[in-house]
């Protein structure tokens, strides 16, 4: 299973690596990869698609400075906007972001009035808000993208903790992408063993707060921008799990619609991700400081909404 076309809108580092990611993956017959910059999408389409001999895929990459080559596309990964320079908080991107994402909406509706979106733009859970409200899209057919990465970072680092493969450890990560996310220990695991029990109290909230801060550890070192492999291959997880209809549960920013108590904004959640986008909003119990972290994150949340 795969789709026809998928577009991804942006060609800095991380849609470029989006772009490539998928179609090594062969998830679609076409990659449409765009940007305003001239010459670059186009550039790094035709580089990416000379290496599908050596590599052996078959999709093939395209890039363009306008949106009709995206006419059709099934499924949509926006990574347009700004990045963080050292210093800046996500937040920081908000105005100037809000406006490129927008202005994006409003093509993807006009040329795929049918697709799905996966936003990674930043700040993540409003931005997705930004496109939602732009395309007048359900909420299963825009969500965000930051939980899979959220959780990847605290699951490398858990990893590298215990000395063991990534593959054994589970973890769920909730609420906004950046300083609020909830890291919830309870349903992390490796190989079915609470983490608690393998790792003590203090070494798991240093682990806490290297995830918490994983983002900024990556723009300190780079200076110029910020990290893009982990962001891509997270982006692309959620567009495997939707082309392929593999109803994965995956973190994800969704539209919460009463979920954990939150109407009408964006937030990192348990989602049910195949055909069609998103299945469902799992809800979890939640001890009572889980619970008050995730309702402080959604707080944030709405408050940048409110600065827009
Ligand atoms: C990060 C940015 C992409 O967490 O939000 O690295």
């Amino acid at each position: 299973m795969s789709a026809k076309k998928i577009t991804v809108v942006g060609a800095g580092h991380v849609g470029e690596v989006c772009a490539q990611r998928l179609a090594e993956k062969e998830l679609a017959g076409e990659v449409v990869l765009i940007d305003i910059i001239e010459g670059i999408p186009q550039g790094k389409g035709l580089d990416q698609w000379q290496s599908a001999p050596v590599e052996g895929f078959d999709t093939r990459v395209v890039g363009t400075n306008d949106y009709g080559p995206a006419e059709g596309s099934d499924l949509f990964i926006v990574t347009a906007g700004i990045a963080r320079k050292p210093g800046m908080s996500r937040d920081d991107l908000l105005r100037t972001n809000a406006s490129i994402v927008s202005s994006v909406g409003e093509e993807i509706a006009r040329v795929a009035p049918e697709s799905i979106m996966i936003v990674v733009s930043n700040p993540l859970d409003v931005m997705a808000y930004v496109m939602k409200e732009t395309t007048g899209f359900p909420r299963e057919r825009v969500v965000g993208m930051a939980g899979i990465l959220d959780t990847a970072r605290f699951r490398a680092f858990i990893a590298m903790e215990l000395d063991v493969s990534v593959e054994d450890i589970q973890a769920m990560v909730l609420g906004g992408h950046g300083d609020t996310m909830v890291p919830l220990i309870s349903y992390t695991s490796v190989s079915g063993i609470p983490v608690s029990r393998l790792i003590p109290p203090g070494r798991l909230d240093a682990i806490v707060e290297r995830t918490r801060n994983g983002g900024a550890e990556i723009v300190a070192y780079l200076k110029t921008g910020s990290a893009y492999y982990a962001p891509s291959a997270a982006a692309v997880q959620m567009a495997e799990a939707i082309v392929r209809n593999k109803r994965r549960i995956l973190p994800a920013a969704a539209c919460l619609e009463g979920e954990y108590g939150q109407e009408g904004i964006y937030l990192g959640v348990p989602c049910k991700l195949g055909a069609g986008g998103l299945h469902e909003v799992l809800e979890l119990e939640l001890n009572e400081d889980e619970a008050a972290a995730l309702a402080r994150s959604a707080e944030h949340v709405r408050s940048t909404i409110g600065r827009l």
